[in-house]
């Protein structure tokens, strides 16, 4: 019955085993997921547009061959999400539909513009981190399709940290111009990429039950501070700062305290009113009308070779 159900799949999760798609599943653990899934899928394609814009601009041919990459990368990530997504029985249209009319969320993050070439290192370095941070654990996700999925995600993410990285690395050894321009994009990217995170623990509505079920491993509050701790010290090998006065060494905590970040800013994006929302909306609804005959050919297609004999 329905406690043996419930009790076969809460002994998986304390046994730290995995839910596999035609496992018996709570409903609600299935929408946390499809929630959570469908989103992060979402934010890596909606994180194409900010990068792809600079493809053409490129400072260099070895540059745009690595942007060229990174970007497809994002796709590919989308991608296995969506699958990843669509195992526990929401299709791929009803996904794209929700991002598409603006009900679905993606991260914030992607809603800031990037008017400079050093936005491309601040991205890479900033927010693929921030990613990667919130990402390796997931790699322990309960649920089996997405732990599996992130594997993957996070050895790309890695390599997409490191060129952006180099990126400011090669700026800072420039001129000065060079070193002013990186300076300022690590200006713009730092308060965002920490709220990347979610809202502070207090103000999470799912992160309790989401740790529970093991769909998240550490809370949003944790991995900030994780990532804060880990970007100091790369910040100091590029010679930039972070606009934070408040930022400094807690020897008693062994962490870095770090100011209030401005949640007002934050919860006005998640609403629609970042810099980009409307851009970034937009154009992902272009390029889904202009991909209309992709997949009107690719339907044509497989009708033909299923009802034609094969020779
Ligand atoms: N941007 C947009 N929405 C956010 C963000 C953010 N940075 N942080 C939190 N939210 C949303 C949540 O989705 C949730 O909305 P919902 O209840 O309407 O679905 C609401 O704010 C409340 O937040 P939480 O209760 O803390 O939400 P949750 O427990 O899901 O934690 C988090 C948010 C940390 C983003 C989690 O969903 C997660 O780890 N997701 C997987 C990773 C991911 O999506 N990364 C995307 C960016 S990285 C990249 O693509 C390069």
């Amino acid at each position: 019955g329905e406690d043996e159900r419930l009790a076969a799949f809460d002994a998986l999760i304390a046994a730290d085993q995995r839910i596999e798609p035609t496992d018996w599943m709570p409903p609600a653990y299935r929408k946390a997921l499809v929630r959570q899934m469908s989103q992060h899928a979402h934010s890596e394609i909606i994180g194409m547009q900010p990068e792809g814009n600079w493809i053409t601009r490129a400072p260099s041919l070895k540059r745009k061959a690595i942007l060229m990459a990174k970007v497809q990368d994002e796709a590919g990530h989308g991608l296995y999400l969506y699958s990843a997504a669509e195992t526990l029985g929401t299709t791929r249209d009803e996904m794209l539909d929700a991002l598409h009319s603006g009900k679905a969320k993606y991260s914030s993050i992607f809603n800031y513009l990037a008017p400079s070439w050093a936005d491309m290192g601040s991205i890479g370095w900033l927010v693929d981190g921030a990613a990667i941070a919130n990402q390796v654990p997931l790699c322990r996700a309960s649920y089996g399709p997405y732990g599996r999925a992130m594997v993957r995600i996070c050895k790309e993410e890695s390599f997409h940290q490191r060129q952006g990285f180099e990126i400011l690395l090669a700026l800072m050894n420039g001129t000065d111009e060079q070193r002013a321009m990186a300076q300022e994009s690590v200006n713009r990217w730092y308060a965002p990429a920490l709220m990347m995170f979610g809202p502070p623990d207090g103000e999470s509505p799912n992160s309790r039950q989401s740790m529970a079920w093991k769909i998240k491993r550490f809370s949003n509050d944790e991995l900030r501070q994780r990532f804060v701790d880990m970007i100091v010290p790369q910040a100091e090998i590029l010679g930039v700062t972070f606009p934070d006065p408040d930022l400094r060494w807690n020897e008693e905590r062994g962490h870095h305290d770090f100011g209030e970040l401005d949640w007002d800013e934050f919860h006005a994006v998640l609403r629609g009113n970042g810099q980009a929302n409307a851009l970034r909306l937009a154009k992902r609804n272009a390029a889904h009308a202009e991909g209309a005959w992709v997949r009107e050919a690719a339907r044509a297609y497989a009708e033909r070779t299923a009802t034609s004999e094969r020779i």
